[in-house]
């Protein structure tokens, strides 16, 4: 099934997550990206070297890096602890990811090298904190656990260094900085300047900046190639830009999408995620973790937990459009900020339904605070039309959201955290998932 996915409308599709989280208007990544393509076209770049670029550009936003600065300069100013636990990072992330994608016991089942890792996601925070001192590698870390190559990954790793040297994080400068960095940075700010102010104020930009920000032989070749073709204009300016990006990949790598690959990939966006917010560090992995055993134990087969357990990894992406601001908010939220966190379950869908063969498992993931009463968002579904896998994630996430530390309460411990959940069985809570989540807790040694 999963092989009749490209990867391109995979990854295509899931770089509207991290447009959100850039704020970037819708499309950013997509459109950068035929920009980007266009001048290694004009450059005589071989498909290889094309192919690299392209995806380079699609997924240049996977470390967030400035919504990460956002979030430590926020939090920093904020909270004193915070501060503090700061001051003990390590370095460890690289071997943390390493570990968590790691190849080996691939089929050998996912909750037994999940649970090999929950203690260390458990220590949410402390991961968090090495998220943000490492964010300019962590986007290439993804794109490495991602199954892309060096070229890929250090094009994503220095899209922030400037032709001149005054980038970071390491003042690279000229040659030095990897063409596919180049051009990404190049693109990028062509997308945001022709989105705002149109074609000229786009290459005025762009020649504002050659030999500062940008290599002034790219500037050139921009200028005297696809700024001058109508046809590039068009299709960038255009609703079918995603199908014209998605058909612009080049033909030279065929890597199948495989179930294996839709898991590193579900994996990957999960972090994505999970380390937009200090509180929200390992909760997509935990809960998957949760949700995959409560389907083993309530009989689920192995393919459906597989395909539940993307659902469960992605159930919050749409909380990439949520600001920290709000998602950090350690007091009451006001009557916006609660609408605002609301819609990051109409997020979730609409980033998901974008890929084709996701359809089904869009709806069941976005539902996951859907009510069993009806009181629930985004849509006030009831029980009869809330599935079996939406209970599922749903009593994962809850029981994580009440065990987990957030900004508004301490870490609650396990039995007192099922004491509150019970109090909902029937309302928000379905009797039988809550049951199978006991068994596996008591499995787990967390529950007497
Ligand atoms: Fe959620
Ligand atoms: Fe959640």
């Amino acid at each position: 099934m999963p092989d009749t996915l490209k990867l391109s409308e995979l990854i295509g599709s899931l770089s509207y997550a991290l447009d959100l989280t850039e704020g970037q208007p819708v499309g950013h990544c997509v459109r950068s990206c035929w920009i980007g393509v266009h001048i290694g076209r004009h450059l005589g770049l071989a498909d290889d070297a094309l192919w690299e670029l392209y995806y380079a550009i699609l997924l240049k936003d996977l470390g967030c890096s400035s919504n990460a600065a956002r979030i430590s300069e926020l939090y920093l100013a904020d909270d004193r602890l915070f501060k503090q636990d700061f001051k003990l990072v390590g370095d460890s992330l690289p071997q943390m990811l390493g570990f968590l994608f790691s190849h080996t016991g691939r089929h050998a089942g996912w909750a037994d090298r999940l649970r090999s890792i929950l203690n260390v996601l458990r220590n949410g925070k402390k991961m968090a904190d090495e998220l943000i001192h490492t964010r300019c590698h962590r986007g290439a870390d993804i794109a490495r656990q991602l199954r892309f190559n060096e070229n890929v990954a250090r094009g994503i790793q220095s899209l922030d260094e400037h032709w001149d040297g005054s980038g970071r994080p390491l003042g690279a400068a000229g040659d030095a900085i990897p063409l596919n960095a180049r051009i990404a940075l190049l693109s990028q700010v062509i997308d945001v300047f022709h989105v705002t102010g149109g074609r000229e104020a786009a290459v005025a930009e762009t020649q504002r900046r050659a030999g500062g920000w940008f290599d002034p032989a790219l500037v050139r070749t921009f200028a005297e190639g696809p700024a001058r073709d109508e046809a590039f204009w068009r299709t960038l300016e255009s609703d079918d830009i995603d199908a014209a990006v998605f058909a612009l990949e080049p033909a030279c790598h065929h890597m199948t999408v495989d179930e294996d690959y839709l898991d590193d990939i579900a994996e990957g966006f999960g972090l994505v995620v999970d380390s937009k917010s200090p509180f929200t560090a390992g909760h997509s992995q935990r809960v998957a973790h949760y949700a995959d055993a409560i389907a083993r134990d309530m009989g689920l087969d192995d393919s459906r937990r597989r395909w539940l357990r993307r659902g469960a990894l992605l159930h919050d992406v749409g909380k990439l459009g949520v600001s920290n601001t709000i998602l950090d908010k350690p007091g009451k939220l006001d009557p916006e900020e609660w609408v605002a966190v609301q819609r990051h379950a109409v997020h979730t869908r609409e980033i998901l339904s974008r890929i084709g063969l996701f359809h089904e498992l869009a709806d069941v993931s976005a539902a996951h605070h859907e009510r069993l009463d009806g009181k629930g968002y985004p849509l006030g579904l009831s029980a009869p039309d809330i599935a079996l896998e939406t209970r599922i994630i749903t009593t994962a996430d809850i029981f994580d959201a009440i065990n987990a530390e957030r900004p508004y309460h301490p870490e609650t411990p396990v039995p007192e955290t099922l004491d509150i959940m019970r109090k909902n069985v029937g309302s928000a809570i379905d009797p039988d998932c809550l049951a199978a989540l006991e068994g596996v807790l008591r499995r787990e040694g967390l529950l007497d």
